[in-house]
């Protein structure tokens, strides 16, 4: 079991270098080790922003970032916090590395300094994980977009740091591989890894603890996301998402007492409740 990192922002703000516009305008945000947040908002509401000021890409212009603890603004912590956060792009073009799969997954952990026989085992268990063992020996240019968002994931499963970050990490995969790569996720959450993940799509987000609503560079709302979830339709809607099936399927099962109100919107945990109270009538 890995522990997770922890992740916390004091009154951070950001700028890009030669704008005057604030991106971040004094974000407060305290992530668990081991917590799964998920963060959402608008296009260029500083979702992926915020996301690099975890893994030291970016440096708040003021207030603080800390990973575990540490200062990413000390130049002497950037291997630590690395080697503590990864990060799967909104492109995964942005972070190919190698022109063979297999060479690309090896990148991070080679990085790391491992030696040759456990590099050798990571890279297989990731590899065989996302589904892209086969392809093994292909080149990255032969790989689709959901093969390539695929291949991010494996080559920062294979760092297995206690933190994942990831950026829209999904949306260039059809609905089965969505699937996979959601439930590789709950396995790396569930190995104790803190999550956070940036999404426009609320059946991606089932699984989260927390949710984070980012507005122009603010956190509009956060708690716990079944409480989000269980927003109507039309308020999730005017925030421009679609409330998933399984969300409305609970809420029916819940007005007809068949499950109680704290199941949670996850098809596994609605079936095992309705199972129970079957047993119970
Ligand atoms: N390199 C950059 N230089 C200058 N401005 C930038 C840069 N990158 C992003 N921005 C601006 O910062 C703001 C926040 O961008 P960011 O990419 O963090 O938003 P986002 O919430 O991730 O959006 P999206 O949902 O479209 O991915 C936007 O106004 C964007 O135009
Ligand atoms: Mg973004």
């Amino acid at each position: 079991m890995s522990s997770g990192t922890t992740l916390y922002l004091k009154g951070a703000e950001f700028r890009y270098p030669d704008s005057d516009k604030k991106v971040l305008k004094g974000i407060d945000l305290d992530i668990r080790a081991g917590e799964w947040i998920a963060l959402l908002g608008p296009n260029g509401s500083g979702k992926s922003t915020l996301l690099k000021l975890f893994n030291a890409l970016l440096l708040p212009s003021q207030g603080s970032c800390f990973v575990d603890g540490i200062d990413t603004k000390e130049p002497q912590n950037i291997d630590l916090i690395r080697s503590k956060v990864s990060m799967v792009f909104q492109n995964p073009e942005d972070q190919i590395v190698a022109s063979v799969v297999e060479e690309d997954t090896a990148f991070g952990p080679e990085n790391l300094g491992l030696p040759s026989d456990e590099i050798v085992i990571r890279v297989k268990d990731a590899l065989v994980g996302v589904g892209l063992w086969e392809k093994r020996k292909h080149s990255v240019s032969s790989l689709s977009g959901g093969q390539k968002q695929r291949l991010a994931l494996a080559g920062v499963m294979a760092i297995r740091s206690g933190s994942l970050l990831l950026d829209e990490a999904m949306s260039m995969l059809d609905p089965t591989s969505r699937k996979s790569f959601l439930e590789l996720i709950k396995m790396e959450h569930s190995n104790g890894r803190t999550v956070v993940q940036v999404t426009h799509r609320l059946d991606e987000i089932l699984y989260s603890d927390r949710t984070v609503l980012l507005n122009e560079g603010q956190i509009s709302w956060q708690g716990n996301t079944d409480v989000f979830l269980s927003g109507s339709e039309k308020e999730l809607r005017d925030m421009g998402f679609a409330k998933p099936p399984v969300a409305v399927l609970k809420e029916e099962l819940v007005k007809s007492r068949l499950i109680p109100a704290s199941t949670r919107s996850d098809i596994a945990e609605i079936r095992e409740k309705l199972c129970l109270s079957q047993l119970m009538t």
